[in-house]
């Protein structure tokens, strides 16, 4: 596991989000994109919500069209998306929980109860040729339900580690992240995590050996606004690389 690659995903929602307050077309997602490619980003991110608050279909297919990086489809499991996704077929997909009522995603997905339903809409996507993966809370009873409903990946979400008071608050929640990162790899699914992540917080789960894949977004998008987007972009990359290089050494030491 040491030395495996971390992946850095941008999510570039809140770019529409400014857009979307104006309406027209600046500042375009689009080109923001491209900004991240140049500045190291593995693959983009994109959550299409029911209320399009941000990210529109058009963006999809233009992100997909004009963007050389894989991307990242942020969904609710619902009818409206499974059609959407087929249409445009991403490279991977991301199931959420999504409230209408909700400012971001607040917590993982309901696996337990919804369990046959998800197990259907996975293989739908899966038979689509989308990498799917599912948003959930990092404990392994969740993860053990993930792996059982058909997806090959889990996105751990990060939040409940990054609002923690920094001290024993923020470590318990970084030790419940390390155990369920390595509960997924001893089940043979790919772990992902976000939400929340900014420079002060990246660096404890870029060490995580077994995480393949952080999405960032909203931190990266408001720190643009004071140095640039490929600046903040570049700064978070080399904290993730020093996170995981320093982590690796210690381990080998
Ligand atoms: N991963 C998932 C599944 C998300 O829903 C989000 C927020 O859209 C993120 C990562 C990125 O979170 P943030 O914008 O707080 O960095």
């Amino acid at each position: 596991m040491a030395g495996r690659f971390l992946r850095l995903g941008v999510n570039i929602d809140h770019v529409a989000t400014i857009r979307n307050a104006r309406g027209g077309g600046h500042p375009d997602p689009v080109r923001a994109a491209l900004a991240a490619a140049a500045a190291g980003a593995d693959g983009i991110t994109a959550h299409l919500r029911e209320d399009r608050r941000h990210i529109g279909e058009e963006d999809i297919e233009r992100l997909i069209g004009l963007v050389n990086l894989p991307l990242n489809l942020e969904m609710a499991a619902t009818p409206e998306m499974l059609d959407i996704a087929l249409r445009h077929r991403p490279h991977a997909a991301c199931i959420v929980p999504e409230k209408r009522e909700e400012r971001t995603t607040e917590g993982g997905l309901d696996v337990k109860s919804g369990r046959e339903a998800l197990t259907d809409y996975v293989a739908a996507l899966s038979a689509g040729g989308i990498r799917v993966s599912l948003f959930i809370e990092p404990d392994p009873a969740v993860l053990d339900i993930a792996k059982a409903v058909g997806a090959p990946v889990v996105e751990l979400h990060t939040g409940s580690y990054c609002d923690a008071a920094p001290g024993p608050e923020r470590d318990a929640a970084l030790a419940r992240l390390v155990r369920a990162a390595g509960h997924a790899d001893d089940i043979g699914l790919e772990c992902h995590a976000g939400h929340g992540l900014g420079f002060d917080t990246v660096a404890p789960v870029a060490a995580i050996a077994t995480v393949a894949e952080l999405n960032i977004g909203h931190f990266l998008i408001g720190e643009a606004i004071f140095g640039g987007l490929e600046s903040a972009i570049r700064r978070m990359r080399s904290l993730m690389d020093n996170a995981r290089a320093a982590a690796a050494g210690e381990r080998s030491a």
